[in-house]
């Protein structure tokens, strides 16, 4: 089988960090092109130092990273400092990155990559902001996509920044917007689905007892952002959400779902950014996406920690 080719866009974000790693540990399965950094979990300049950190962690030299979005389309940035930390990747020590930024905007990218490479699938860790922007500004490569493999949304799970919104949703909701109506195959991994992989102390062991670098450092990052999660849904340990996408495109028969509809709320005050999935065909509205409800869990954190063992 050929490599997927994938763009990650990313707020890096402990769990954004998993996603990247598992990513770059996958080089028989994944040919990323780059890795575009995007405002999220903490302002661009964090995300993008973080990014170049993670880089650097994995050894992967040969990764391209570009700067995206600074800011959402029209929303202000709301940031998720008391989840990720202060810089966003609290908890390891990690060496201030002296990695290369390419000089090339992170959505000039996008559009260049997606003109001039067939079969190029996007997977987004963030906020839709520079996907929306290159759809935009470049409407011509929408139909040259081959999937944009989404952490975005929620259904039964509600919301996590706003009683009805997920994060990534809500942060740039009129992105999200256009992403959804955009006729590029989507494939979401919402709250649903991410929800049901819990890094429980006795997996958060394991990638301590790694025997490499990686396993500990990742421990210690998933460690200092657990805390949040934990207090308020009561749980074992945090959900890995963004590193569904990457096992999605390694293993997709650990998901499954259903072709939806989906839309999201752009307007509202109370329910800004909630994703609005009509599961039960109630409208007639064309299915525009698949959207993942289950989650292998523990095949999930097999492969996790198989693909991880084998970065230094
Ligand atoms: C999403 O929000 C961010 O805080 C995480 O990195 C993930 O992408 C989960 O709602
Ligand atoms: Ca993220």
């Amino acid at each position: 089988m050929s490599k997927r080719k994938i763009i990650i866009d990313t707020d890096p974000g402990q769990d954004d960090a998993l996603a990247i790693l598992l990513a770059l540990a996958s080089p028989e399965d994944l040919d990323v092109l780059g890795i575009v950094a995007v405002a999220g979990n903490v302002p661009l300049h964090q995300t993008l130092n973080n990014a170049r950190k993670l880089v650097e962690l994995s050894g992967r030299t040969d990764i391209k990273v570009f700067a995206g979005s600074e800011r959402p389309l029209r929303q202000t940035l709301v940031t998720a400092e008391h989840i990720h930390g202060a810089t966003g990747l609290d908890g390891p020590d990690l060496p201030e990155p002296t990695y290369p930024v390419e000089e090339k905007s992170g959505v000039q990218f996008i559009i260049d990559t997606l003109r001039t490479v067939d079969d190029v699938t996007l997977v987004t860790l963030g906020p839709l902001t520079d996907i929306a922007r290159a759809f935009t500004e470049a409407p011509d490569v929408v139909g040259r996509v081959r999937e944009v493999v989404m952490m975005l949304g929620s259904w039964r799970e509600l919301g996590n920044v706003s009683p009805t919104a997920e994060f990534n949703a809500y942060v740039d909701a009129a992105a999200t917007d256009i992403v959804l109506r955009s006729e590029a195959r989507l494939t979401l991994l919402p709250l649903d689905a991410t929800h049901k992989v819990i890094s429980t102390p006795e997996r958060m062991q394991v990638l301590r007892d790694m025997g490499n670098r990686t396993g500990p450092q990742a421990a210690i990052m998933l460690k200092a952002s657990e805390a949040f999660d934990m207090a308020r849904f009561g749980w074992a340990g945090a959900p890995l959400h963004d590193p569904c996408t990457i096992a999605y495109l390694l293993k997709p028969e650990l998901f499954s779902g259903r072709e939806v509809n989906v839309m999201v709320e752009t307007e509202s005050e109370l329910t800004l950014g909630m994703t609005v999935v009509d599961w039960w065909k109630s409208t007639d509205r064309k299915p525009n996406a698949t959207f993942m409800t289950e989650a292998d869990g523990e095949g999930f954190y097999q492969l996790l920690f198989e693909r991880l063992r084998r970065l230094p």
